[in-house]
């Protein structure tokens, strides 16, 4: 069944020049057909009937008021790890019982224990630079949030670390990738290094998994990590059944998927910034001495470093790290006034709103003044998604402004960091990840 109404405007033809364009220039691609055709556009890509959607109401529609009309992260499926249905994969009842049972896992408690674990790595990353020392931020800043991620998701006493969680990115992307080429099933089977490194790193990580559930289900001690807090996690209202082991073995990859680019991209970007705009770092760096005076932060701190706060937030806004959503129709519907077949994939561009001239004046600027001006123009709610929106919304929020904050904060103590160049650097985002590509080279220096 139709709507009636007219398909939205866009290019024609089976679109391999618009998938060259796409593997090429991720971020261009989208700004490219924004540009053209308006805040709605409809294609097909390789026998794919694609929509991007740009505007803060369309996308309202498709994340909050016609969320019903969509299904959610079919690659996360396609990499054959995954077996249960997880909160980034499910919509409806389904979603929801998720999301009631991993919240737990991001209350304040929680989220308490996992601020120390963020405070004693980055003090660990911080003591080891000198003064001098040519970095490529990308390095320091991937690795310091997957040590966070390997701690407070695990556990302090797990034997994972970030090696093995670099291998099971790998493989996970890995087996994501083998879908899209013919044969992929049957490369996956084959006794190569690469598959034969793949299957290992899961294996291992899932004997670490169970064991801490196994911990968590049956020992005395109370432990904080998030697959324990996952594990013993219950339904308030007795309604929903708790999460079974496989449930949260399946959660936990998907947290390590959702929480570690995310954050680690949060930082590297705003090290650009910040070597960018040098008087927003020397008000950073004021705040942080005026706020901690030398001493280590804590938790309590996290309000109180209140421009550090809006760093992140400026960050998220001008260079969002998670730059589009994905949605695949699942009947036929209308969005923008249009209509849109059934099997279309809808992507919302987070990164057009952002940018934006009639809510952010001066949108290409870096100022995170702007989050205190009292006379800021009135903006639609989704003008500013980089959790994205409703209620698949990020479950990660709050533990991603801690880990972002108190490392900011713990860096400025003590180091500034320049970039090596001032050209704003290549970005790669074909992951759906908006990245400089090959990391951002830098130098650091000892504050005086
Ligand atoms: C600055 C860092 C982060 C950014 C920019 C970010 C961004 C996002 C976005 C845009 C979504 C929505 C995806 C969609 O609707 O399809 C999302 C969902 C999600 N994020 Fe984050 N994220 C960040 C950090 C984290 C962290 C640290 C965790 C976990 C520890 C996390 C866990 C999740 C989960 C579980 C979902 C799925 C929520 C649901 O579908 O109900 N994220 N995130």
């Amino acid at each position: 069944m139709t709507t009636g109404k007219k398909l939205p405007p866009g290019p024609r033809g089976i679109g391999l020049n618009r998938l060259i364009h796409r593997v090429r220039d991720h971020a261009g691609f989208f700004q490219h057909y924004h540009d053209q055709y308006g805040d709605i556009v409809y294609f097909t890509m390789m026998f794919n009937k694609m929509c991007l959607v740009y505007s803060p109401d369309i996308i309202e529609e498709v994340m909050v008021t016609k969320r019903h009309a969509f299904e959610k992260g079919p690659l996360y499926h396609r990499n054959k790890i995954l077996v249960n249905p997880t909160t980034m994969t499910t919509v409806g009842p389904q979603h929801r019982r998720l999301r009631k049972l991993i919240q737990p896992s991001f209350r304040l408690n929680a989220i308490r224990g996992y601020a120390e674990i963020m405070i004693d790595e980055a003090v660990k990353l911080r003591d080891r630079w000198e003064d001098g020392a040519h970095i490529n931020v990308d390095v320091p800043m991937h690795q310091l949030t997957l040590d966070i991620v390997a701690k407070a998701f695990f556990g302090r006493d797990s034997r994972v670390d970030s090696i093995l969680l670099k291998e099971v990115l790998s493989s996970l992307g890995w087996r994501a990738a083998l879908t899209f080429i013919p044969f992929g099933n049957f490369i996956g089977e084959l006794p190569i290094p690469k598959n034969k490194r793949a299957r290992q790193a899961i294996e291992d990580l899932d004997r670490v998994v169970y064991s801490v559930i196994e911990k968590a289900r049956y020992s005395e001690e109370e432990r904080v990590d998030l697959v324990s807090f996952l594990i013993n996690a219950k339904d308030e209202e007795g309604i929903d059944p708790a999460l079974t082991s496989e449930e949260v073995r399946d959660e936990s990859y998907v947290m390590l998927i959702a929480g570690h680019e995310t954050s680690a991209n949060t930082l590297v970007w705003s090290f650009y910034y910040l070597s960018r705009y040098p008087e927003v770092r020397a008000r950073l760096e004021k705040e942080v001495d005026e706020v901690l005076g030398g001493r280590l932060p804590t938790t309590e701190d996290i309000d109180h470093l209140v421009y550090a706060g809006a760093v992140m937030d400026e960050v998220l806004r001008i260079s969002p790290p998670s730059i589009l959503v994905g949605r695949r129709c699942i009947e036929d519907c209308e969005l923008g006034g249009y209509h849109i077949p059934k099997g279309t994939i809808v992507q919302p561009f987070i990164r057009a709103p952002h940018r934006n001239e009639k809510y952010w004046p001066q949108a290409t600027e870096f100022r995170p003044e702007r989050w205190f001006e009292p006379d800021q123009p009135k903006r639609p709610t989704h003008a500013y998604i980089p959790f994205g929106a409703g209620e698949s919304k990020c479950a990660g929020v709050a533990f991603a402004r801690s880990e972002v904050v108190l490392t900011l904060a713990i860096i400025t103590q003590r180091w500034r960091v320049e970039t090596k160049s001032k050209e704003f650097p290549k970005v790669n985002t074909l992951a759906g990840f908006y990245k400089p590509t090959g990391g951002l080279p830098c130098i650091v220096h000892r504050r005086e």
